[in-house]
């Protein structure tokens, strides 16, 4: 009774909801402390404490208003300046009340039906309620004796994904889905990681350990082209490759030059007769081909490449064979759209986010391999944390300490199913077709790029441009129709480069921007607006509002700034 009284005291003033600053001073002591560490004796107020913060969330999703908050980023950092470390403790409402005003506030809100312009969109609200399984948890997946459940969750999950991938059968599953001695892939912190962790096998492969020589990963990237005698080692991708590749190769001692990147053809694929032709360049140089790397939805345009072909393609270099599918892996749940991946379960490796098409919160990659053998090129012991015999995840992943974010995506395929992730693969492929249609039909925007995984490039040309694009494009004198084509694209860029700005500042609709060198006006750079249309709570009539409102900002723009340039150049 005695200990009750006692946790009751602090913990009252820890529940209430955050409505103002107390400001109450509180004295530190091991007392207090220790009362923020274990779980109180009074669980109807641990409840209450839950509750208030699940209506501060709830809040910041019902909030009207903008998409980015208006505070500018020089105020922003205004109230972020504190250059002492906190000393005097504060209640837990007080520093609830500084998220709610000075972070939640200034959030983006990234699950709005309005915002269609990157690939972080809404997640289900039991999301939220997972992610506190997971931080109350706290679980270190990284080895079983801080992870127990936890770890034969991320293997089943693992289990799954493979076979969407690689299709291997129910009798190889049935062996490998909890077998310790046995590595399908990795769940990694993001798609970043699990490319590094794809091209780290690679490299290994590449280089393995043969008679003195113990391997490119003890003897290092030099020794490595000594022993095996090349000149050089390389990674071959298209140029619509993620960055996460570039650094990929700088971390692993290749260095970012060594990713070659191959022009895309109009459909933003590689270009795979150019893909050969490199090869055989590079061959007669004697680089060592260490991988080719596939894309299943290119960042900047969602398309595809051959996986086929290029499955084929490694086979002639004997490169190992990787799929960056982290925005489009997750069409491989349905059956409806898989046929669009078709080759991925060639590959030796794939990349898949969750935190993009699976509708899970930040973040989490997996890496997955075709040979359950090819990870434990890559395996590391210590005694301190992951002994020799042990059975641990943590052996083959690069991150040590990681967290049990696999229960978001295993939990969501629970609840939603595949069946769940075809409705909302059916609504985003309508969503994208609606766009195209409404792009197309509404007079003053191009449609940059045929969508194949939800992602639109545009731009914003009034009509009366269209037309003289288009009769330079058709003209006989190209020498001086480039010319004059150039001029005007550059100034069609300031003012799509404009147009997002005023987007930005208007700040009820949001799409993106990129510049594209591969369009039909290559290879001049192009700015174009970039939609991402997955969220499921957008609908066709919100993307309709969305182009009308654009389209009017820009055609204000066009009139007041642009119109008397532009005639300039058409004289
Ligand atoms: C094709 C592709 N690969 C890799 C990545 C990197 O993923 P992450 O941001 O999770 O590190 C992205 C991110 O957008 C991507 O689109």
């Amino acid at each position: 009774m005695k200990r009750r009284r006692e946790f009751a005291i602090d913990i009252s003033d820890h529940v209430l909801a955050p409505s103002r600053k107390s400001n109450k001073k509180i004295i530190a002591s091991i007392q207090y402390l220790s009362k923020l560490f274990i779980m109180p004796d009074t669980p109807d107020k641990f409840i209450e404490f839950g509750d208030a913060l699940l209506v501060m969330i709830r809040d910041f999703f019902q909030e009207e208003g903008g998409i980015h908050s208006a505070i500018s980023l020089p105020d922003l950092a205004g109230l972020f300046a504190e250059t002492d470390p906190p000393t005097d403790p504060e209640l837990i409402t007080d520093v609830l009340y500084e998220i709610k005003e000075k972070i939640i506030r200034h959030s983006v809100k990234v699950g709005n039906p309005y915002y269609v312009g990157h690939m972080t969109s809404a997640i289900p609200y039991f999301m939220i309620l997972i992610e506190m399984i997971i931080a109350a948890l706290n679980q270190n997946q990284v080895k079983i004796e801080t992870a127990k459940a936890s770890t034969f969750v991320e293997r089943e999950f693992l289990a799954w994904m493979h076979q969407l991938v690689f299709r291997r059968g129910t009798a190889f599953y049935r062996r490998t889905i909890q077998n310790p001695e046995i590595a399908l892939g990795n769940v990694a912190v993001d798609g970043t990681l699990a490319n590094l962790t794809a091209l780290w096998v690679a490299r290994e492969k590449a280089f393995p350990p043969r008679r003195s020589f113990g391997g490119v990963r003890k003897e290092g990237m030099a020794a490595a082209l000594a022993h095996y005698g090349f000149s050089s080692a390389v990674v071959l991708v298209s140029g619509l490759a993620h960055y996460s590749l570039d650094k990929s190769m700088d971390v692993l001692g290749l260095g970012s030059r060594s990713l070659i990147r191959i022009p895309v053809n109009a459909d933003n694929q590689i270009d795979c007769t150019k893909l050969r032709r490199k090869i055989n360049t590079l061959q007669k140089k004697n680089a060592k081909i260490i991988a080719i790397v596939g894309i299943a939805g290119t960042t900047e345009t969602g398309n595809i490449d051959d996986l086929k072909q290029l499955r084929d393609i490694a086979d002639t270099c004997g490169a190992h064979y990787h799929v960056d599918a982290a925005w489009g892996g997750a069409t491989l749940l349905t059956h409806r759209y898989r046929h669009l991946l078709d080759g991925i379960d060639r590959a030796d490796s794939v990349t898949i986010d969750t935190h993009k098409l699976f509708y899970t919160p930040m973040s989490m990659g997996l890496v997955l391999f075709r040979d359950e053998r090819d990870l434990m090129r890559v395996k590391y012991s210590a005694s301190y944390v992951i002994r020799t015999s042990s059975v641990d995840q943590g052996r083959f992943t690069l991150e040590g300490s990681r967290k049990f974010d696999v229960l978001k995506p295993w939990a969501s395929l629970k609840v939603l199913g595949t069946d769940g992730f075809q409705i909302l693969f059916d609504h985003a492929f309508t969503l994208t077709a609606d766009l195209n249609k409404i792009i197309t039909a509404s007079a003053n925007f191009e449609v940059m790029n045929t969508p194949q995984l939800f992602i639109h490039v545009f731009r914003f040309v009034p009509r009366d441009l269209q037309d003289v694009l288009e009769n330079l494009r058709a003209a006989n004198d190209k020498t001086a129709a480039t010319g004059k084509m150039q001029e005007i694209n550059s100034l069609l860029n300031e003012l799509n480069v404009e147009l997002h700005r005023a987007i930005r500042a208007e700040d009820s609709t949001f799409v993106s921007r990129t510049t594209l060198k591969n369009t039909r006006y290559a290879p001049q750079p192009i700015v174009v607006l970039r939609s991402v249309t997955v969220n499921p709570l957008t609908t066709r009539a919100i993307l309709e509002e969305i182009i009308a409102k654009q389209e009017k900002m820009g055609l204000s723009l066009y009139s007041r700034k642009y119109r008397k340039r532009f005639e300039k150049h058409m004289a």
